[in-house]
């Protein structure tokens, strides 16, 4: 009888922690690296926010809270839907988790059946298929390629569609590529929907607000209120607020729904950290003037970033409407040769030749389902991405 589980050998480790891991270990020996893996902000949490935990914790907010979520959070959150999206939820609708991958995870837990597919846009944040095959579900993937923008169409969406089909995982800004759709586009694909009433949608909104030059951001349930009874609008405070480390994620939906992920958590995780609850509380209902200012040096960065890869011969970079990533495709470079003799076949040897021989340390598109590209998170300092580019640039430029 084999100790680990069947379930274990469907899912691989997460292939962007692995990155970070590795640029991590190659600095600890003293090599000169540049880690462009990780998604996360490289500032630190606003002081408000800081401050509002301090306070939580010196006024004994340290116990056990309900399972999902204490009700001044779920009220915030409320709040913030209604503000941001129009969309009204009661508290009784509101679920929080331990950041937006548990949220992701109890919903697909809650829900799959054996042989249930959940329809997977790619390129696709990579949690996503493995968190449907750990739950026992099926992905199905349906490509945005990069002349669409890294965006499926309504027929893409039509044709993958079958009666086995339960969810429909949708994400703009997009993690890897940026991505993000515009309402008139998310109506699309909201129509394909109206018309198959069996499938959900399971919307992550977590880049909601690192949206760049005249992007407007639109939710599912917002552009189709027809949607509202069967979408899980899901976020989290993780990368607006810089707050990754907190690990406060939250979703909205039908109340049955929410019941049932809050069965899941309450036999696992319990709450989440009952003083990042109340740090969530301070980000959604405190000043907002932040993110503004942030967005305004993320573009500079995307600027920056799009504009040296795309002075690459080989690379095509679209310009990303939100989020900290740009995906470049890598087409022109395959069958290229370094110059210690690393034939490039895949993406995932581009990335791997590109940190050993110059430390740049990048995921490769493999990881996200659309290949040959490589994401870089541009989520560091602009002298940083200079460097690094400069160095993508001229390893590019040495390949024969
Ligand atoms: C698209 C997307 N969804 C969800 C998450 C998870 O967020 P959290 O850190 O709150 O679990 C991430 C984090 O990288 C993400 O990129």
């Amino acid at each position: 009888m084999p100790f680990l589980s069947d379930t274990l050998s469907r899912v691989k480790p997460s292939p962007t922690i692995a990155v970070s891991n590795l640029a991590a270990e190659l600095k600890a020996q003293g090599k000169d690296v540049i880690g462009l893996g990780a998604g996360e902000p490289d500032f630190d949490t606003p002081q408000n926010i800081k401050d509002a935990a301090k306070a939580a914790i010196d006024a004994g907010k340290t116990k056990y809270t309900a399972v999902d979520g204490i009700p001044e959070l779920k009220q915030a959150i409320c709040a913030k839907l209604q503000r941001d999206n129009g969309l009204a939820y009661t508290p009784a609708q509101v679920s929080v988790g331990t950041g937006g991958k548990q949220i992701l995870y109890n919903a697909l837990m809650a829900t799959l059946n054996p042989g249930d597919e959940v329809i997977i846009p790619a390129p696709y944040w990579v949690s996503y298929p493995d968190m449907v095959l750990l739950a026992g579900g099926e992905p199905v993937f349906v490509e945005g390629p990069s002349q669409n923008g890294y965006k499926i169409t309504p027929a893409d969406l039509e044709a993958a569609i079958t009666p086995k089909t339960k969810w429909f995982i949708f994400n703009s800004p997009s993690n890897p590529t940026g991505a993000g759709y515009t309402a008139d586009e998310l109506k699309g694909l909201t129509d394909v929907l109206m018309r198959h009433p069996h499938v959900w949608v399971m919307t992550d909104d977590m880049y909601e607000h690192l949206v760049y030059d005249d992007y407007v951001f639109a939710t599912p349930a917002q552009v189709e209120p027809g949607l509202y009874d069967r979408t899980l609008t899901c976020n989290g405070v993780s990368k607006a607020y810089a707050m990754t480390g907190w690990r406060i994620g939250y979703a909205a939906g039908p109340e049955e729904l929410i019941k049932a992920m809050r069965k899941i958590q309450s036999q696992s995780t319990s709450n989440p950290c009952s003083v990042s609850q109340w740090a969530a509380v301070e980000a959604l209902n405190g000043p907002q003037d932040y993110i503004a200012t942030n967005n305004e040096m993320f573009k500079r960065r995307r600027d920056l970033v799009v504009g040296m890869l795309s002075e690459i011969e080989g690379v095509t970079c679209p310009v990303p409407e939100g989020a900290f990533y740009v995906y470049p495709t890598i087409t022109g470079l395959i069958g290229k040769t370094t110059p210690s003799g690393v034939v490039i076949d895949t993406d995932e040897t581009f990335a791997k030749a590109l940190l050993e021989d110059t430390g740049v340390a990048v995921v490769f598109g493999g990881a996200f389902g659309l290949s040959p590209a490589f994401r870089i998170s541009y989520a560091t300092s602009d002298e940083n991405l200079r460097e690094a580019c400069t160095r993508i640039q001229r390893f590019c430029a040495d390949l024969s």
